[in-house]
């Protein structure tokens, strides 16, 4: 499979961000806590910075990234980053964390990678091209009974979503396994491995999911809001699935998005 430059130089990104962020795992890391709540590490602050150097220097696309103010581009299309997804994971020494890079023309994504510097694992895709694991092709899974699926589900910072989220929970679990990892970049691409059936949040931000909508998307599964419409760029109410379980889990949802 030919691949644009853009993808190779969004992998090239992630693995310059995944160096630094390996070796600053085992060092002493500093945090800062933002307006919204969140922490931001010295590590995610100079991975993000290598990431910006290496897509402005070889690329004429906008950026947009968590830590840093917009760039614009010439292109039309905007880079959207985020160099530490599950920056409390990685302050805490857990092991789920992953570099996120998206290449997005408006609302739709044209490549995602996310990497996981730990396992050296790199999700990747391109529009209408696949999505793959290493070089491994991916699709999302078949299973059709509740029982036996696994969905994801994850937050943002605002109370309001953590409130929305708790009655999601009390009712998927009636049916399903759930699970929470805490970086949804590495939690929806276990949607498009096949390893688990969907992934559902509120109040994430677009650099959260921005890569691994289209490597859902790419391996066959579905990235729409709670009522099942497609994301139309604007809510927050993401759910991330593979086509045999989707119905199920709007069944029970959809009454909760505003
Ligand atoms: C966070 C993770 C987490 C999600 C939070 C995000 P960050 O990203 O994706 O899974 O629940 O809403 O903010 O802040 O670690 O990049
Ligand atoms: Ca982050």
């Amino acid at each position: 499979m030919d691949f644009s430059k853009d993808v190779v130089l969004a992998i090239q990104a992630a693995q310059a961000a995944g160096k630094i962020i390996k070796q600053g795992y085992r060092k002493k890391i500093t945090t800062e806590t933002k307006s919204d709540r969140s922490l931001v590490t010295n590590i995610d602050q100079s991975a993000e910075r290598v990431i910006i150097d290496l897509l402005e220097k070889n690329s004429d696309h906008a950026i947009m990234s968590e830590e840093s103010d917009e760039r614009p581009g010439s292109s039309g299309l905007t880079w959207v980053i985020d160099p530490i997804d599950g920056t409390t994971n990685f302050f805490r020494k857990q092991k789920a964390f992953a570099v996120s890079i998206a290449l997005m023309r408006e609302t739709e994504s044209v490549l995602g990678v996310v990497f996981n510097p730990l396992t050296n694992d790199i999700y990747y895709a391109e529009q209408n091209k696949g999505a793959f694991l290493n070089k491994r092709v991916l699709h999302v899974a078949q299973e059709s009974e509740p029982i036996k699926s696994i969905i994801f589900f994850n937050y943002g910072s605002d109370y309001e979503h953590r409130e929305t989220i708790a009655h999601v929970v009390r009712r998927l679990i009636q049916k399903f396994d759930l699970r929470i990892w805490g970086t949804t970049a590495l939690e929806m691409c276990t949607v498009a491995l096949g390893t688990c059936d969907a992934f559902i949040c509120v109040g994430d931000k677009l650099w959260d999911y921005a890569a691994a909508m289209l490597i859902v998307k790419e391996a066959g599964g579905l990235f729409t809001d709670w009522f099942g419409a497609p994301w139309n760029g604007k809510n927050s109410y993401i759910l991330a699935a593979q086509p045999k379980i989707q119905h199920l889990i709007i069944s029970c949802v959809k009454d909760l998005q505003k």
